[in-house]
């Protein structure tokens, strides 16, 4: 799948490994100047060896201040992919704890919503017409077990896109949500059963590759997609259209 994003600026947050990763690598493949923002030294260190024209950005997007300090100086950009996000533990709705909702909420959503107001801004001023992608979850769409915080994240983040684009449409920035069911990452590997349980609800019967996430995602920061705006994008084999959707990943 071939993508031309040559003179185009894109920073992809939550890049060190991942979906995060794979976003910037294909965005530089495409000729994209792309910024690598992320909270571990070590795998920005091996993203910038791997591709040396990628511009790396150490940040822990939950520090509000730090990160708006790290890119308060970055050029005016063409997108923004919200990428940087975690799981967290897993935990009954009736007994998770505060600080385990606080941190996830800093960086799933916190950490989004500040990253969109700086890059925004920035469009806004150079009159630039730029895409914003939130890399959510078909958990901010329907309930699943044992991550009342990371489901509550994505839902809110849902939202940010929807506030987003219904504010920014007049600029002509988009802001739009990709909404992947289980993809083969880093974070995923240690849930014990999460691809048969899942796939035994999914229509298409497996669970999702990282570039089958990639290609929505540049299809969004094209302009391909240049009238798709406020909307969300699963990604998910059929599975939200599979109303016997019940699976506890805790198990
Ligand atoms: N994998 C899935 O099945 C799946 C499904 C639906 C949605 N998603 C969403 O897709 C996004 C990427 O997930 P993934 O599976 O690629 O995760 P991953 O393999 O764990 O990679 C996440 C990347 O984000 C970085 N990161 C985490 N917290 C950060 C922070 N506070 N500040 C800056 N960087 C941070 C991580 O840094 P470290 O190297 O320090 O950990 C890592 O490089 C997440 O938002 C996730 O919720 C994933």
């Amino acid at each position: 799948m071939s993508f031309d994003f040559n003179g185009k600026k894109v920073l992809v947050t939550g890049a060190g490994k991942g979906i995060g990763r794979a976003i910037a690598i294909a965005l530089n493949e495409a000729g994209c100047k792309v910024y690598a923002l992320s909270r571990t030294k070590s795998t920005l260190d091996t993203l910038v060896a791997e591709h040396p024209k990628i511009v790396p950005i150490l940040a822990d997007v939950s520090n509000w201040d730090d990160t708006r300090r790290k890119l308060e100086d970055l050029e005016p950009l063409n997108g923004l992919v919200n990428n940087a996000g975690i799981l967290g533990e897993s935990c009954s709705a009736v007994d998770c704890p505060r600080d385990e909702i606080i941190k996830i909420l800093d960086i799933n959503l916190l950490g989004a919503i500040n990253c969109a107001q700086l890059v925004a801004k920035k469009m806004i001023d150079a009159k630039v017409k730029g895409s914003i992608v939130n890399i959510s979850s078909v958990a901010g769409i329907g309930a699943c077990y044992s991550y009342l915080p990371y489901n509550v994240s994505k839902a809110g983040l849902d939202m940010v896109t929807k506030q987003f684009a219904l504010e920014l449409g007049p600029y002509q920035i988009r802001v739009n949500s990709v909404n992947p069911a289980t993809v083969v990452t880093p974070m995923v590997t240690n849930l014990k059963n999460t691809a048969k349980g899942l796939t035994s609800q999914t229509p298409m019967g497996r669970v999702a590759k990282v570039e089958e996430v990639v290609w929505p995602v540049l299809y969004l920061l094209s302009d391909y997609s240049s009238m798709v705006t406020g909307q969300l994008h699963p990604v998910d084999g059929g599975l939200l259209s599979n109303i016997a959707v019940k699976y506890d990943f805790s198990k």
